[in-house]
Protein backbone atom coordinates (compact mmCIF):
# COMPACT_ATOMS: atom_id res chain seq x y z
CA UNK A 1 0.00 0.00 0.00
CA UNK A 2 1.68 3.36 -0.69
CA UNK A 3 2.65 5.10 1.91
CA UNK A 4 2.39 9.20 0.64
CA UNK A 5 -0.06 10.87 2.05
CA UNK A 6 -1.40 14.02 0.63
CA UNK A 7 -1.61 15.38 3.69
CA UNK A 8 1.68 15.95 4.49
CA UNK A 9 3.26 14.10 8.12
CA UNK A 10 5.33 11.83 9.86
CA UNK A 11 4.99 8.96 11.27
CA UNK A 12 7.94 7.54 13.21
CA UNK A 13 11.56 7.93 10.98
CA UNK A 14 9.27 7.20 7.82
CA UNK A 15 8.40 10.36 6.07
CA UNK A 16 4.77 10.98 4.96
CA UNK A 17 5.50 13.94 2.81
CA UNK A 18 2.39 15.25 0.27
CA UNK A 19 3.52 14.55 -3.94
CA UNK A 20 2.52 17.21 -5.51
CA UNK A 21 -0.22 16.43 -8.06
CA UNK A 22 1.41 17.68 -10.66
CA UNK A 23 4.03 14.77 -10.23
CA UNK A 24 0.94 11.92 -9.60
CA UNK A 25 0.77 11.50 -13.49
CA UNK A 26 4.61 10.65 -13.66
CA UNK A 27 3.78 7.47 -11.37
CA UNK A 28 2.93 4.49 -13.37
CA UNK A 29 -0.60 4.00 -14.18
CA UNK A 30 -1.85 1.76 -11.61
CA UNK A 31 0.10 3.36 -8.95
CA UNK A 32 -2.20 6.71 -8.71
CA UNK A 33 -5.67 4.70 -8.36
CA UNK A 34 -4.68 2.88 -4.91
CA UNK A 35 -2.88 6.36 -3.92
CA UNK A 36 -5.89 8.35 -4.24
CA UNK A 37 -8.07 5.55 -2.88
CA UNK A 38 -5.64 4.95 -0.15
CA UNK A 39 -5.86 8.85 0.81
CA UNK A 40 -9.55 8.99 0.41
CA UNK A 41 -10.30 6.32 3.25
CA UNK A 42 -7.64 7.68 5.81
CA UNK A 43 -8.21 11.37 5.09
CA UNK A 44 -11.32 12.95 5.42
CA UNK A 45 -10.04 16.23 4.09
CA UNK A 46 -8.21 14.90 1.00
CA UNK A 47 -8.60 17.03 -2.05
CA UNK A 48 -9.64 15.46 -5.12
CA UNK A 49 -6.21 15.47 -7.38
CA UNK A 50 -5.35 17.00 -10.39
CA UNK A 51 -5.67 14.79 -14.04
CA UNK A 52 -2.33 13.78 -14.84
CA UNK A 53 0.04 15.78 -16.18
CA UNK A 54 2.73 15.36 -18.87
CA UNK A 55 5.85 14.04 -18.32
CA UNK A 56 7.91 15.68 -15.98
CA UNK A 57 10.79 13.42 -14.83
CA UNK A 58 13.54 15.63 -13.69
CA UNK A 59 11.00 17.50 -11.84
CA UNK A 60 9.94 14.20 -10.19
CA UNK A 61 13.48 13.13 -9.25
CA UNK A 62 14.13 16.10 -7.52
CA UNK A 63 11.52 16.09 -5.37
CA UNK A 64 12.05 12.69 -4.30
CA UNK A 65 15.55 13.32 -3.59
CA UNK A 66 13.91 15.22 -1.20
CA UNK A 67 12.29 12.56 0.54
CA UNK A 68 14.17 8.80 0.43
CA UNK A 69 12.62 7.06 3.17
CA UNK A 70 9.13 6.94 1.25
CA UNK A 71 8.18 3.80 0.29
CA UNK A 72 6.48 4.94 -3.07
CA UNK A 73 9.07 7.12 -4.06
CA UNK A 74 11.66 4.20 -4.77
CA UNK A 75 8.88 2.39 -6.78
CA UNK A 76 8.65 5.82 -8.40
CA UNK A 77 12.94 5.97 -8.55
CA UNK A 78 12.36 2.94 -10.32
CA UNK A 79 9.93 3.14 -13.06
CA UNK A 80 11.68 6.20 -14.92
CA UNK A 81 14.43 3.47 -15.59
CA UNK A 82 11.81 1.39 -17.33
CA UNK A 83 10.65 4.08 -19.11
CA UNK A 84 13.85 4.65 -20.24
CA UNK A 85 14.32 1.06 -21.51
CA UNK A 86 11.23 1.24 -23.25
CA UNK A 87 13.08 4.85 -25.10
CA UNK A 88 16.37 2.63 -25.35
CA UNK A 89 14.20 -0.60 -26.80
CA UNK A 90 12.42 2.30 -29.37
CA UNK A 91 15.58 3.11 -30.71
CA UNK A 92 17.42 0.00 -31.40
CA UNK A 93 14.65 -0.94 -33.45
CA UNK A 94 14.60 2.01 -35.44
CA UNK A 95 18.04 1.09 -36.43
CA UNK A 96 17.19 -2.74 -36.82
CA UNK A 97 14.74 -1.40 -39.55
CA UNK A 98 17.27 0.78 -41.04
CA UNK A 99 19.99 -2.21 -40.74
CA UNK A 100 17.34 -4.37 -42.30
CA UNK A 101 16.79 -1.94 -44.77
CA UNK A 102 20.75 -1.76 -46.01
CA UNK A 103 21.33 -5.87 -46.05
CA UNK A 104 17.70 -5.65 -47.87
CA UNK A 105 19.68 -4.12 -50.33
CA UNK A 106 21.48 -6.80 -51.40
CA UNK A 107 19.98 -9.97 -49.98
CA UNK A 108 15.95 -11.40 -50.11
CA UNK A 109 14.48 -11.90 -46.72
CA UNK A 110 14.64 -15.27 -46.32
CA UNK A 111 11.43 -16.67 -45.97
CA UNK A 112 8.06 -17.23 -48.81
CA UNK A 113 9.69 -17.31 -52.03
CA UNK A 114 13.09 -16.54 -50.89
CA UNK A 115 13.23 -19.48 -48.24
CA UNK A 116 16.74 -20.40 -48.19
CA UNK A 117 18.20 -24.29 -46.00
CA UNK A 118 20.92 -21.81 -46.33
CA UNK A 119 19.13 -20.19 -43.26
CA UNK A 120 18.38 -23.43 -41.48
CA UNK A 121 16.09 -26.23 -41.61
CA UNK A 122 12.26 -25.53 -42.44
CA UNK A 123 9.86 -24.89 -40.15
CA UNK A 124 6.04 -25.65 -41.95
CA UNK A 125 4.49 -22.62 -42.60
CA UNK A 126 0.64 -22.65 -40.71
CA UNK A 127 3.59 -23.71 -37.42
CA UNK A 128 5.77 -20.92 -38.06
CA UNK A 129 3.35 -17.64 -38.61
CA UNK A 130 1.34 -19.56 -35.26
CA UNK A 131 4.03 -20.00 -32.79
CA UNK A 132 6.21 -16.85 -33.51
CA UNK A 133 3.54 -13.98 -33.85
CA UNK A 134 2.29 -15.45 -30.36
CA UNK A 135 4.10 -13.24 -28.19
CA UNK A 136 2.71 -10.65 -29.54
CA UNK A 137 -1.06 -11.55 -28.87
CA UNK A 138 -0.15 -12.61 -25.22
CA UNK A 139 2.39 -10.25 -23.93
CA UNK A 140 -0.82 -7.38 -24.61
CA UNK A 141 -3.20 -9.80 -23.27
CA UNK A 142 -1.39 -10.34 -20.10
CA UNK A 143 -0.41 -6.74 -19.47
CA UNK A 144 -4.03 -5.58 -19.76
CA UNK A 145 -5.18 -8.21 -17.85
CA UNK A 146 -2.87 -7.50 -14.82
CA UNK A 147 -2.73 -3.37 -14.79
CA UNK A 148 -5.52 -1.24 -13.31
CA UNK A 149 -6.10 1.58 -14.18
CA UNK A 150 -5.15 2.10 -17.67
CA UNK A 151 -6.80 4.83 -19.10
CA UNK A 152 -9.36 4.53 -21.94
CA UNK A 153 -7.03 5.58 -25.20
CA UNK A 154 -4.55 3.38 -23.94
CA UNK A 155 -6.82 0.40 -23.68
CA UNK A 156 -8.14 1.48 -27.83
CA UNK A 157 -4.98 0.95 -28.95
CA UNK A 158 -4.09 -2.25 -27.01
CA UNK A 159 -7.39 -3.56 -28.49
CA UNK A 160 -6.07 -2.25 -32.12
CA UNK A 161 -2.68 -4.20 -31.28
CA UNK A 162 -4.76 -7.59 -30.31
CA UNK A 163 -6.81 -7.01 -33.01
CA UNK A 164 -4.14 -7.17 -35.29
CA UNK A 165 -2.33 -10.01 -33.86
CA UNK A 166 -5.26 -12.15 -33.10
CA UNK A 167 -5.60 -11.88 -36.89
CA UNK A 168 -2.33 -12.72 -37.42
CA UNK A 169 -1.61 -15.21 -35.62
CA UNK A 170 -4.70 -17.39 -35.26
CA UNK A 171 -6.27 -17.10 -38.61
CA UNK A 172 -3.83 -16.32 -41.35
CA UNK A 173 -1.57 -19.25 -40.43
CA UNK A 174 -4.92 -21.45 -40.63
CA UNK A 175 -5.87 -19.91 -44.07
CA UNK A 176 -2.33 -20.24 -45.79
CA UNK A 177 -2.24 -22.25 -49.00
CA UNK A 178 0.57 -24.20 -50.30
CA UNK A 179 3.04 -21.75 -48.53
CA UNK A 180 6.52 -22.42 -47.96
CA UNK A 181 8.41 -23.50 -45.07
CA UNK A 182 10.23 -20.79 -43.17
CA UNK A 183 13.87 -21.38 -42.38
CA UNK A 184 14.92 -21.63 -38.89
CA UNK A 185 16.53 -18.49 -38.37
CA UNK A 186 13.78 -16.50 -39.84
CA UNK A 187 11.49 -17.89 -37.62
CA UNK A 188 13.77 -17.27 -34.27
CA UNK A 189 14.66 -14.23 -35.66
CA UNK A 190 10.37 -12.83 -36.26
CA UNK A 191 10.07 -14.79 -32.90
CA UNK A 192 12.47 -12.43 -30.91
CA UNK A 193 11.16 -9.65 -32.83
CA UNK A 194 7.05 -10.54 -31.05
CA UNK A 195 8.30 -10.95 -27.72
CA UNK A 196 10.64 -7.81 -28.09
CA UNK A 197 7.65 -5.54 -29.58
CA UNK A 198 4.83 -6.96 -27.89
CA UNK A 199 6.66 -5.90 -23.81
CA UNK A 200 7.65 -2.68 -25.81
CA UNK A 201 4.09 -1.33 -27.08
CA UNK A 202 2.25 -3.16 -24.06
CA UNK A 203 4.89 -1.92 -21.40
CA UNK A 204 4.46 1.67 -22.58
CA UNK A 205 0.48 1.67 -23.10
CA UNK A 206 -0.45 -0.28 -19.75
CA UNK A 207 2.71 2.04 -17.80
CA UNK A 208 4.18 4.78 -18.95
CA UNK A 209 1.54 6.31 -21.63
CA UNK A 210 0.63 10.21 -20.91
CA UNK A 211 -2.19 10.35 -23.07
CA UNK A 212 -3.98 13.82 -22.13
CA UNK A 213 -7.66 13.92 -20.97
CA UNK A 214 -10.04 13.98 -23.87
CA UNK A 215 -7.55 12.24 -26.04
CA UNK A 216 -10.10 10.14 -27.27
CA UNK A 217 -11.52 13.40 -28.81
CA UNK A 218 -7.77 14.43 -30.77
CA UNK A 219 -8.00 14.40 -34.67
CA UNK A 220 -4.55 12.68 -34.09
CA UNK A 221 -6.12 9.67 -32.04
CA UNK A 222 -9.53 9.30 -34.32
CA UNK A 223 -7.66 9.88 -37.54
CA UNK A 224 -5.07 7.53 -36.76
CA UNK A 225 -7.34 4.98 -35.90
CA UNK A 226 -9.11 5.30 -39.04
CA UNK A 227 -6.31 5.15 -40.71
CA UNK A 228 -5.02 2.12 -38.71
CA UNK A 229 -8.61 0.16 -39.66
CA UNK A 230 -8.51 1.42 -43.34
CA UNK A 231 -4.77 -0.72 -43.33
CA UNK A 232 -5.90 -3.83 -42.09
CA UNK A 233 -8.94 -4.00 -44.31
CA UNK A 234 -6.28 -3.47 -47.16
CA UNK A 235 -4.00 -5.65 -45.28
CA UNK A 236 -6.64 -8.88 -45.02
CA UNK A 237 -8.18 -7.99 -48.25
CA UNK A 238 -4.87 -8.06 -50.22
CA UNK A 239 -3.24 -11.52 -48.26
CA UNK A 240 -7.25 -12.96 -49.23
CA UNK A 241 -6.37 -12.08 -53.04
CA UNK A 242 -2.76 -13.85 -52.74
CA UNK A 243 -4.08 -16.71 -51.13
CA UNK A 244 -6.99 -17.34 -53.83
CA UNK A 245 -4.66 -17.34 -56.89
CA UNK A 246 -3.60 -20.87 -55.56
CA UNK A 247 -6.03 -23.56 -56.04
CA UNK A 248 -6.08 -26.33 -53.40
CA UNK A 249 -2.82 -28.56 -53.63
CA UNK A 250 -0.80 -25.67 -55.73
CA UNK A 251 2.32 -24.22 -54.58
CA UNK A 252 3.05 -21.82 -57.77
CA UNK A 253 2.71 -18.32 -57.91
CA UNK A 254 0.69 -16.07 -60.61
CA UNK A 255 0.17 -12.45 -61.11
CA UNK A 256 -2.07 -10.68 -58.61
CA UNK A 257 -5.18 -8.93 -59.54
CA UNK A 258 -7.69 -6.96 -58.22
CA UNK A 259 -8.38 -4.67 -55.09
CA UNK A 260 -5.24 -2.40 -54.56
CA UNK A 261 -3.02 -4.93 -56.53
CA UNK A 262 -4.12 -3.48 -59.76
CA UNK A 263 -1.57 -0.25 -58.78
CA UNK A 264 1.25 -2.02 -56.47
CA UNK A 265 2.92 -4.57 -56.40
CA UNK A 266 3.01 -4.88 -52.42
CA UNK A 267 -0.65 -3.81 -51.52
CA UNK A 268 -0.86 -6.10 -48.18
CA UNK A 269 2.70 -4.47 -47.31
CA UNK A 270 0.93 -1.17 -48.39
CA UNK A 271 -1.81 -2.28 -46.01
CA UNK A 272 0.22 -3.36 -42.87
CA UNK A 273 2.37 -0.21 -43.09
CA UNK A 274 -0.95 2.00 -42.93
CA UNK A 275 -1.79 0.28 -40.03
CA UNK A 276 1.34 0.71 -38.19
CA UNK A 277 1.42 4.31 -38.68
CA UNK A 278 -2.15 5.09 -37.74
CA UNK A 279 -1.42 3.40 -34.44
CA UNK A 280 1.68 5.93 -34.29
CA UNK A 281 -0.50 8.92 -34.90
CA UNK A 282 -3.15 7.72 -32.64
CA UNK A 283 -0.57 6.87 -29.51
CA UNK A 284 1.66 9.47 -30.25
CA UNK A 285 4.30 8.05 -29.04
CA UNK A 286 7.85 6.93 -29.07
CA UNK A 287 7.69 2.97 -29.61
CA UNK A 288 4.42 3.70 -31.90
CA UNK A 289 6.40 5.36 -33.91
CA UNK A 290 9.63 3.36 -33.97
CA UNK A 291 7.41 0.06 -34.65
CA UNK A 292 6.07 1.96 -37.60
CA UNK A 293 9.65 3.24 -39.34
CA UNK A 294 10.69 -0.33 -39.01
CA UNK A 295 7.82 -1.89 -40.43
CA UNK A 296 8.25 1.21 -43.31
CA UNK A 297 11.56 0.09 -43.59
CA UNK A 298 11.18 -3.87 -43.20
CA UNK A 299 7.94 -3.86 -45.71
CA UNK A 300 9.18 -1.19 -48.31
CA UNK A 301 11.64 -3.83 -48.78
CA UNK A 302 10.00 -6.61 -49.44
CA UNK A 303 7.63 -4.90 -51.78
CA UNK A 304 10.60 -4.03 -53.93
CA UNK A 305 11.82 -7.30 -53.86
CA UNK A 306 8.62 -8.79 -54.99
CA UNK A 307 7.69 -6.54 -57.62
CA UNK A 308 11.22 -7.00 -59.34
CA UNK A 309 10.72 -10.82 -58.78
CA UNK A 310 7.17 -10.60 -61.14
CA UNK A 311 8.92 -8.37 -63.70
CA UNK A 312 11.96 -10.96 -64.43
CA UNK A 313 9.57 -13.63 -63.93
CA UNK A 314 6.00 -12.61 -65.75
CA UNK A 315 6.77 -10.99 -69.31
CA UNK A 316 3.25 -10.33 -69.08
CA UNK A 317 3.25 -7.79 -65.68
CA UNK A 318 1.72 -4.83 -65.67
CA UNK A 319 4.13 -2.33 -66.49
CA UNK A 320 2.47 0.51 -65.36
CA UNK A 321 1.64 -1.18 -61.60
CA UNK A 322 4.21 0.69 -58.90
CA UNK A 323 6.05 -1.07 -56.24
CA UNK A 324 4.22 0.38 -52.70
CA UNK A 325 2.04 3.76 -53.45
CA UNK A 326 -0.09 4.06 -56.22
CA UNK A 327 0.71 6.61 -59.25
CA UNK A 328 4.26 7.56 -57.20
CA UNK A 329 6.36 4.80 -55.98
N1 LIG B 1 4.98 -5.76 -39.57
C1 LIG B 1 5.99 -6.36 -40.17
O1 LIG B 1 7.13 -5.96 -39.98
C2 LIG B 1 5.75 -7.55 -41.11
C3 LIG B 1 6.83 -8.28 -41.58
C4 LIG B 1 6.59 -9.34 -42.45
C5 LIG B 1 5.30 -9.68 -42.83
N2 LIG B 1 4.25 -8.95 -42.35
C6 LIG B 1 2.88 -9.28 -42.79
O2 LIG B 1 2.69 -10.67 -42.86
C7 LIG B 1 1.88 -11.02 -43.97
C8 LIG B 1 2.58 -12.07 -44.85
O3 LIG B 1 3.83 -11.53 -45.24
P1 LIG B 1 4.70 -12.23 -46.39
O4 LIG B 1 5.97 -11.51 -46.45
O5 LIG B 1 4.67 -13.72 -46.23
O6 LIG B 1 3.79 -11.88 -47.69
P2 LIG B 1 3.88 -12.50 -49.17
O7 LIG B 1 5.28 -12.80 -49.53
O8 LIG B 1 3.11 -11.57 -50.06
O9 LIG B 1 3.10 -13.91 -49.05
C9 LIG B 1 1.83 -13.99 -48.47
C10 LIG B 1 1.19 -15.35 -48.81
O10 LIG B 1 0.68 -15.34 -50.14
C11 LIG B 1 1.37 -16.28 -50.96
N3 LIG B 1 1.66 -15.56 -52.21
C12 LIG B 1 2.29 -14.38 -52.32
N4 LIG B 1 2.36 -13.99 -53.61
C13 LIG B 1 1.78 -14.96 -54.33
C14 LIG B 1 1.55 -15.15 -55.74
N5 LIG B 1 1.94 -14.22 -56.63
N6 LIG B 1 0.92 -16.27 -56.16
C15 LIG B 1 0.52 -17.19 -55.24
N7 LIG B 1 0.70 -17.08 -53.92
C16 LIG B 1 1.32 -15.97 -53.46
C17 LIG B 1 2.63 -16.66 -50.20
O11 LIG B 1 3.05 -17.98 -50.52
P3 LIG B 1 4.60 -18.44 -50.35
O12 LIG B 1 4.83 -18.56 -48.87
O13 LIG B 1 4.64 -19.78 -51.05
O14 LIG B 1 5.46 -17.41 -50.98
C18 LIG B 1 2.17 -16.52 -48.76
O15 LIG B 1 1.47 -17.67 -48.36
C19 LIG B 1 1.61 -9.73 -44.76
O16 LIG B 1 0.31 -9.30 -44.49
C20 LIG B 1 2.64 -8.77 -44.21
O17 LIG B 1 2.13 -7.46 -44.21
C21 LIG B 1 4.46 -7.92 -41.48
Amino acid sequence: MPRLSTGGRRTGDRCEQPVPPQFIGNLPQDARTPYITHNASHHRSVQPVAPPPTSRTRDLRRYLSRCPSVSIAAAAEKMPDERRLLQLLSLLMVLMGALSFVLLRSICMPYGRYASSVFGPPVPARLAWLVQELPSLVVPVYYLSSHSGVGAPERALLAAFICHYLHRTLIFPLLIRGGKPTPLLSFCLALIFCCYNGYLQSSYLCQYADLPPGWTRDPRFILGLMLFTCGMLINIHSDHILRNLRKPGEMGYKIPRGGLFEYVSGANFLGEIMEWSGFAVAGWSVPGAAFAIFTLLVLSSRAQQHHQWYLERFEDYPKARKILIPFIY
